[in-house]
């Protein structure tokens, strides 16, 4: 759907909110307190957003709002920590560079980071009647299987997605693979958490199996949780995107793949993933979702909830604790990794 679209179906009063709001860059370095708890640097490079108190390791107990000093997104009683791997373009000679990342449509000056959205129902549900629970302090989720490198893989992680944005605001078609044209406003990722929690367990040992999609249907569709997972939560969704587009001028793969390749090697897209570190400050978020509102400043209305500029944003960073060059020409991807195609590749 295109946006200008979406924003046409957003005249009714919804009854619960899709809260839509930007986190500019914290930070970008080899740190994954989730998966790679205490290693410094932990396995790839990822771009992180949030609170502060972002670090190698991050007791579940430690009291986020309290212990950070700022945070990089709008809502500033957000000091969640919110994170992917970062892209490289792989040029023919077998170096790789970052691809750069840029703020998102109504949020150009933020300095990269991602756009992230909680909603009770599906985004094009003007009614947002489900209500739901806010997350609890000390949860913790992943999305995605960095081994994933077949569309058989990446279907068990569902609609975790690529756009090749013609225009700045494309929204669709949505692939699962990489986009293996040349993009004119460059590739947004998108990526959809599960939305069925088991009820008791703040994490899991591998950070997803407290979670679940629905037993049938999806979450946009309505579809039931199963009694194993019977709690409904709000849908957490980011977007990224990525500016490929100063990489438009250099060659691409002669066989018509992409020369993309996330941080840890994989060179199909399947294998895209995101973390979540939930850090909102006592009830904040709660509000929010109750408040009958759209996006970002009617939820502030709405909710009291506090907004802080863009420029307030930007200038909540953290210095990187992994000294390593992340940004140059790179004989391999910082940790060793090389360009995987999968079993099937030439
Ligand atoms: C990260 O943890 C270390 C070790 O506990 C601590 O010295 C450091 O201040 C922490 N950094 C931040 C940004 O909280
Ligand atoms: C590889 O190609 C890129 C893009 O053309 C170039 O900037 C870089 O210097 C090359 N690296 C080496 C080692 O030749
Ligand atoms: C951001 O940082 C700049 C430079 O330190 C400072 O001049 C400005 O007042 C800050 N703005 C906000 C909103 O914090």
């Amino acid at each position: 759907m295109r946006w200008t679209q979406f924003l046409t179906l957003l005249l009714a009063a919804p009854g619960g909110a899709v809260v839509r709001f930007h986190c500019s860059q914290l930070v970008v370095e080899r740190l994954d307190p989730l998966v790679n708890p205490g290693s410094i640097p932990s396995s790839h490079v990822h771009q992180i957003v949030g609170g502060n108190a972002f670090n190698a390791t991050m007791d579940p107990a430690k009291d986020l709002p309290a212990e950070s000093t700022c945070t990089t997104c709008e809502f500033s009683e957000d000091f969640s920590n919110y994170w992917t791997a970062v892209l490289y373009f792989r040029a023919q000679n077998g170096s790789y560079k970052r691809v750069p990342q840029l703020g998102n449509n109504q949020f150009e000056t933020a300095k990269a980071g991602l756009t992230i959205y909680y909603m009770q129902d599906a985004i094009y549900d003007q009614g947002q009647k489900s209500k739901v629970k806010a997350f609890q302090p000390g949860f913790r989720m992943f999305v995605g299987d960095i081994n994933a490198r077949t569309l058989t893989d990446a279907a068990r992680s569902r609609q975790l997605t690529y756009v090749c944005m013609d225009t700045w605001t494309s929204r669709a078609p949505e692939t699962m693979a990489f986009p293996t044209r040349r993009c004119p406003e460059g590739i947004m990722t998108s990526l959809r958490f599960p939305t069925c929690w088991d009820g008791k367990n703040l994490d899991s040992p591998d950070h997803v199996s407290h979670m679940s999609y629905p037993e049938t249907g999806t979450f946009e569709s309505g579809g039931p949780c199963p009694a194993s997972h019977p709690v409904r939560v709000a849908q957490v969704m980011y977007e990224v995107v990525w500016n490929t587009k100063i990489f438009d001028d250099l060659e691409w793969p002669a066989d018509g793949s992409s020369p993309f390749v996330w941080s840890f090697g994989d060179a199909t897209g399947y294998a895209t993933h995101g973390d979540y570190v939930f850090g909102w400050k006592e009830d904040a978020l709660q509000r929010i979702l109750d408040a009958p509102c759209w996006f970002d400043t009617k939820c502030e209305k709405e909710s009291n909830a506090k907004l802080q500029s863009i420029e307030a944003m930007n200038n909540c960073t953290q210095k990187a604790v992994v000294d390593e060059d992340i940004d140059g020409w790179l004989d391999a991807l910082p940790g060793g990794f090389q360009a995987d195609h999968g079993h099937n590749a030439a």
